[in-house]
């Protein structure tokens, strides 16, 4: 969450006046006017977004549209053909030691054996942590970092389980476990309640909420639904073909600036239970995908 809307949060100081630090903490992610193409042709451009320290960030738009091409970019794989890109402070990839990553739609199939402990593990590197020896200093180092990650995401009872026959959403928490390991500044989540049911969708949520706050990491989500995430979200970027709009939830999930981003009629309506219906043309969708009428 934004520090700003948490004033709690350590992170929260006061800024001193023109200083750098709090220049590195404002933006944990820039891009000014930024394109990319793939395949010969221009995805998307234009794309501004600046996102603070412990900020919760939704990344919303239909099928194809580009938005784990935008972690792509983030994570230096991709080159921007316009415009500029900083992560971290620094030029795309430079910042990926302190960038935790769970690339879409990651599951195990039920014959699996590996523990989600183990799992857990294979997100240290060796460039931090050495290669944990099964005895010594760094290794207690590292199996106390995975049992205290492994709470963190609230999956005590089962990580010695193998994770083959962990359930979706257990395997998620893991998963999250496993990225978080490294005490990443940036969590880059792509799509990670996809595979979920409705409940686990707004525990992990709620989770990866809760580490937000209290770890002061930021968050990009990828996400198809806006709806399980919204009441925890600070900004969201709503990709559509050419372009993205970004703000926070109430100024962009708006019939009007919608409409202007997908240049089709799109109508925002809220159910009784609060949740975020977009309907384009006289087809409802969910918020994550507008559906061309
Ligand atoms: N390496 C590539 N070469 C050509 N086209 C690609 C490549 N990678 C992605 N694409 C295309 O770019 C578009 C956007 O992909 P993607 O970023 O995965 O979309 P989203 O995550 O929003 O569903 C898709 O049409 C996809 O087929
Ligand atoms: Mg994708």
């Amino acid at each position: 969450m934004n520090p700003v809307a948490r004033p709690q949060h350590a992170a929260d100081a006061p800024a001193p006046p023109g200083g750098g630090a709090a220049a590195d903490r404002a933006a944990v992610l820039e891009l000014r006017g930024a394109a990319v193409r793939v395949g010969g042709a221009t995805l998307w451009r234009g794309v501004d977004l600046t996102v603070g320290a412990g900020e919760f960030v939704a990344v919303l738009g239909p099928n194809g549209v580009g938005k784990t091409t935008l972690i792509k970019v983030l994570l230096g794989l991709l080159p921007v053909t316009e415009g500029q890109v900083r992560v971290l402070g620094q030029p795309p990839g430079r910042a990926n030691q302190r960038i935790g990553y769970l690339p879409q739609r990651r599951s195990f199939d039920s014959s699996v054996r590996i523990r989600g402990s183990d799992v857990v593990r294979l997100g240290l590197d060796g460039g931090r942590w050495g290669i944990p020896l099964p005895f010594g200093p760094r290794h207690r180092e590292a199996t106390r970092r995975v049992g205290e990650v492994i709470s963190m995401v609230g999956a005590t009872g089962y990580a010695n389980r193998p994770i083959g026959e962990c359930s979706g959403g257990e395997q998620q928490r893991l998963l999250i476990a496993q990225a978080l390991i490294r005490r990443p500044r940036l969590l880059l989540l792509d799509e990670p309640l996809d595979s979920l049911d409705l409940p686990n969708q707004a525990a992990a949520a709620a989770l990866i909420s809760r580490i937000c706050d209290t770890e002061g990491v930021t968050i990009v989500m990828i996400a198809h639904d806006v709806n399980p995430i919204l009441a925890h979200l600070d900004r969201v970027v709503y990709m559509a073909a050419g372009g993205a709009a970004a703000g926070t939830p109430a100024e962009v999930i708006t019939g009007e600036r919608l409409t202007r981003l997908f240049q089709t009629p799109v109508e925002v309506l809220r159910a009784s239970d609060g949740r975020l219906v977009v309907v384009a043309g006289r087809h409802p969708g969910p918020v994550g995908v507008p559906v061309h009428g």
